[in-house]
Order: structure tokens, then sequence, then C-alpha cells
């Protein structure tokens, strides 16, 4: 199997526990129509499957943590639907359909994120691990994806969308914040669930930590080089609303040579690691500075 195979079986393990998880529950009906139209949209998955494969590294039998990763997914889906609302992004197109907003409601669409949000932490709550092992994982995701992390970067966008050029340093926060986070802590939960130790999880974090940034700054420029057609989202969005972006403060080519100075970054924080799956995430490396959507 290829890498893009690979990322592509791993993300359909994901999409079918979801699946499974959100017909179970008793969720009223637009509501649930709602969540599943943005979870099946499609997308990448690639934070679920960061968070298998890390685990990967240390512990064959992954099967058990995949409600968390799934929640990873679910964490991720929220943040999309709530970043193209009018009063963030305002943006019409996700995955390649209309966004949530535009296909139901906003006050759908924010009860949505809500709802995706929520049930993702008493998903994580089913991965099958020691409890205390599970409550370090679940904190490190909450951080994360919170005020501190995710939220918090998402607030920083808003306040400089619009305004004067900000600092390279501030850039670089907020992105390590808005995606960075996220991203970050897919890695490292993974380890953390799989049982590595303080070493391995630093190693795993590392990586992760550099891939994000990678990742964000490739989506910055991806909004200018790109269409909308490939990306399944409005190209040039971030240009219409003045958003503070890599390209913006040091333009295309600075902003491709630090993508992949971070890509290669992360490769070196996975030196003690051989086999299949730490080549695994190197590929993925690699590919999120390759990729054209
Ligand atoms: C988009 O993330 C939002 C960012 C953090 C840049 P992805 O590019 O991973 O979106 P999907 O999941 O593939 O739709
Ligand atoms: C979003 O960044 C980061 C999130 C936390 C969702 P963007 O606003 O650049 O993401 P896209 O380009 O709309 O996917
Ligand atoms: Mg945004
Ligand atoms: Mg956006
Ligand atoms: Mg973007």
């Amino acid at each position: 199997m290829n890498m893009i195979e690979i990322l592509k079986q791993r993300g359909k393990s994901v999409e079918v526990f979801i699946s499974k998880y959100i017909i179970s529950e008793n969720i009223p009906n637009r509501l649930r129509d709602s969540m599943r139209y943005s979870l099946e949209a499609g997308g990448k998955r690639l934070r679920p499957v960061l968070c298998l494969t890390s685990a990967m590294l240390f512990e064959s039998d992954v099967e058990k943590i995949l409600p968390f990763a799934s929640a990873i997914e679910m964490i991720h889906t929220y943040s999309l639907i709530h970043d193209d609302l009018p009063a963030m992004d305002d943006d019409d197109l996700r995955r390649g359909k209309p966004s949530n907003h535009k296909a139901f409601d906003e006050a759908t669409a924010i009860l949505a994120g809500d709802g995706l949000l929520t049930d993702a932490f008493g998903l994580m709550c089913m991965a099958d691990v020691p409890p205390a092992t599970l409550v370090e994982a679940i904190r490190e995701f909450a951080l994360a994806a919170g005020s501190s992390g995710m939220v918090g970067g998402q607030a920083l966008d808003m306040m400089y969308t619009g305004g004067a050029a900000i600092s390279f340093d501030d850039l670089k926060e907020m992105h390590a914040m808005k995606t960075g986070a996220l991203i970050r802590a897919s890695c490292l939960c993974g380890a953390i669930l799989a049982g590595a130790d303080g070493d391995g999880r630093r190693h795993v974090a590392d990586f992760g930590r550099e891939l994000g940034i990678a990742f964000q700054i490739v989506d910055d420029i991806l909004d200018i080089v790109s269409d909308t057609a490939t990306l399944g989202k409005p190209a040039g969005s971030d240009i219409e609303k003045r958003k503070n972006t890599y390209p913006a403060l040091l333009g295309l080519e600075e902003s491709k040579s630090l993508a992949c100075s971070h890509a290669e970054a992360a490769k070196a924080s996975l030196a003690a690691f051989s086999g299949h799956d730490a080549d695994f995430l190197r590929a993925l490396a690699d590919m999120t500075v390759q990729r054209v959507a």
C-alpha cells in the first residue's frame, strides 16, 4: 500500500466509527443531519490519522483508541463549521459543499459545532486504556482545543483581521495556537494513549508542533495559489478578508521555504524512530508541503 492508500484506509476507519456513533445517539433529526453533513462531506482526516499513527510507533493494537481519534475529527469539524460562520470568516463553501450555515441555518450550524465539540469529550472517555492515562490525554487535548490553544488562536485571528500587519512572532504564535495546537495534541495524545515514555512523547510532540505550523503556512499559500474547485473552500478568502497570513507578511517564496523548513524539522524530530509507521509520519510531513488541497 502506498502512503495515500494508508491515509485513506486509516481515515476510513475513523469515518465508519463516527457514522455508527452519530446514528446510535438520541439526537434531534435536524441537528443530527447537520452534524453528519459536515462530518461526511469529506476532509483529509489528517488529525485522527496522526493520532493513530503516533500511537502505532509504540503499540500495535490501536483499535482501542479509535474513539479518541474519531473524537479529534469531530472537534476539528466543529472548528471548521464555526470558522465559516458569518461572524468569523464568512465562507460559504467547505469540503466542496455549501458551508453548514448555508445548507442549514446559523443557529443549527452553531449548535452542530457545540454538539460535535461536547460529544467528542464523551467519546474520548470510551477509549479502552487505563483511566489515569486517558485522563492525561483528555486534559492535553482539552488544553489544545480550548482558549489557550485553538480557540485562543481563532480569537487572535479575528482580532488581527482587517487591521495593520502584525509582527512575525505574533503571526507564528497565532498559527501555532489556531492550527498547530490541535495537530501537536493529535500526535502527542496518540503517544500518551499508547503508553510512550517521556522521551517518546517529547519527540512526537515536537513532530506535531513543527508539522502544525507547516500545515497552516501551506493553507495560507494555497488560499493564494490554488482555486476554489481544488480546495473545496473559497480561494482568495484571506485576501478578501484582509487576514494576516504568512504570504501577506513574508511573500509567497519565503513562506514556501519556511513551510519546508518546518516540515524538515518535523521529520528530524522522529530521528529516534524507524519502521513503517515512522516512515509514514515522515511522508505525511512531505505531503503537507506538497499538497494541493
Ligand atoms: C483546514 O484544515 C483548517 C485549517 C486548520 C487550516 P484541513 O485542511 O485539515 O481541512 P479538512 O479536514 O481536510 O477539510
Ligand atoms: C482555521 O484557519 C483554523 C481553524 C481552527 C479552523 P483558516 O480560517 O485559515 O482555515 P480555512 O482556510 O478556512 O480552512
Ligand atoms: Mg479562520
Ligand atoms: Mg477560514
Ligand atoms: Mg485558510
